[in-house]
């Protein structure tokens, strides 16, 4: 039975992971370790925990011991590494944390991973490694920078971020790529353009604009809103990786993408046509109007409009564009999305409309403050 590792498991795209992977494999062992920061939420995982073949930890990535003790204790083949300080907006106002967590964090994992899976060295002084073992690092298209109007992001394209975030994330590319090349780590980088869908904690536009259409509050769009991200349905993104730690090629680096670019703009638009026609559909998901006081099914709707777009300060250094191409990992493993954007959108928004007793649990510590010093000066 093959045992996994997944860093940050308890948050966005990690806990998806974890879902998808018990529902593939029936004979898995996983073991999540995060430190559930206000990122991660262990409500994320409530069904999951009671699964035998789960076993979750609370720790940091960045704590020696912590992870020593992991590799001693559980026999990991597989490493999959999402923890990390994700939030662009947040890293230009702490930056520190995010090297902390995202570098040093990525290289105290490899280090253990290098301890506890070499078995010897070759006749060059290069270690060698237990079979089948390896180390997936979760990467972003960040780390290429922004386009322009035309072009794509190949595994080719220069290194070029901009943000404290993307920063902070190529550097940990670099020292994954590092340890393959010094010594011969079995390593595969993944770098993935925007993820949506269930479980997105809302500070990231999909599921803020979501959550604050559903409290009639005003949708903030940075700038003029002509910023254009290359939107993945999440369980795409789980898809690919799966491929990657089990076709993947040691050492490579993958791009994932599906060719779905929007302007952020029109994905406020998107949003506002989904859930006032989900809610005209189905009067029983009034109840996550927050302002609604009767919740009644024969009340307007026609608040539910673009009236509510408000332009704001724009983000410092505002990437413009990203687009993935994503033609080496389909030519090579044949991964293609499978969820269209005008399917996956809906699914979305469905499901948080009905799970709002999860945007309460997950918002009820320090969102609100957040929120007000994020979006109060803007
Ligand atoms: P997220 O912020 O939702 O989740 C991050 C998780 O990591 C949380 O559960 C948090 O508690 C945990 N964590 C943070 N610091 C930790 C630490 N020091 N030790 C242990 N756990 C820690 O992020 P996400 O959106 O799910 O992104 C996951 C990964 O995927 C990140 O590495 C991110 O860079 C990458 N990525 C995200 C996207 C996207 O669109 N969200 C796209 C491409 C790549
Ligand atoms: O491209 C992959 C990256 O996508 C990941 O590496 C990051 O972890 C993830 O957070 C995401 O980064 P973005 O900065 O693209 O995502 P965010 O949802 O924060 O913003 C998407 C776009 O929407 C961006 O152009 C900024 C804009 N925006 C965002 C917020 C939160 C707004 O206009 N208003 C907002 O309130």
């Amino acid at each position: 039975m093959k045992l996994y590792l997944i860093t940050g498991g308890a948050g966005f795209i990690g806990s998806n992971f974890v879902k998808y992977m018990l529902e593939k494999y029936e004979t898995i062992q996983i073991v999540v370790l995060d430190d559930l920061t206000y990122a991660g939420n262990l409500n994320t995982l409530k069904a999951e925990l009671n699964d035998q073949r789960l076993t979750f930890v609370k720790g940091n990535i960045c704590d020696q011991q912590t992870v020593n003790s992991l590799f001693q204790d559980y026999l990991i083949e597989y490493v999959v590494n999402f923890a990390a300080e994700s939030h662009v907006d947040r890293s230009i106002e702490n930056p520190q944390l995010f090297l902390q967590t995202n570098i040093l964090g990525t290289q105290n994992l490899l280090e253990s991973a290098k301890k506890a899976w070499t078995t010897g060295k070759d006749e060059k002084g290069y270690p060698t490694y237990r079979k089948g073992v390896k180390f997936l690092q979760v990467s972003t298209d960040e780390v290429y920078g922004s386009l322009g109007e035309s072009g794509y992001f190949t595994e080719k394209t220069p290194l070029d971020p901009r943000s404290p975030y993307s920063a902070s994330k190529t550097a940990a590319d670099l020292i994954v790529a590092a340890y393959h090349e010094t010594y011969k780590m079995p390593v595969n980088i993944t770098r993935c353009s925007n993820n949506y869908g269930p479980y997105h904690f809302p500070e990231k536009l999909i599921p803020l604009i979501i959550k604050n259409i559903l409290e009639r509050k005003s949708l903030p769009v940075y700038g003029n809103g002509t910023n254009v991200r290359d939107w993945l349905y999440v369980t795409d993104h789980c898809k690919a990786i799966d491929l990657v730690l089990h076709q993947g090629k040691t050492g490579e680096v993958y791009n994932i993408g599906g060719h779905n670019e929007k302007q952020n703009i029109e994905i406020v638009r998107i949003i506002l046509k989904t859930i006032r026609q989900l809610l005209e559909e189905n009067p029983e998901y009034r109840t996550a109007l927050k302002n609604d006081p009767k919740n009644s099914g024969n009340k307007s709707l026609d608040w539910i409009n673009e009236s509510l777009i408000t332009y704001v300060k724009d983000r410092l250094g505002h990437d413009q564009r990203y687009a993935i191409d994503p033609t080496k990992i389909t030519d090579e493993l044949g991964w293609a999305p499978e969820t269209k954007f005008e399917d996956g959108i809906v699914k979305t928004v469905r499901w948080y409309l009905e799970n709002q007793d999860w945007v309460q649990k997950v918002t009820s510590g320090d969102y609100q403050k957040y929120y007000e010093e994020m979006y109060g000066k803007k």
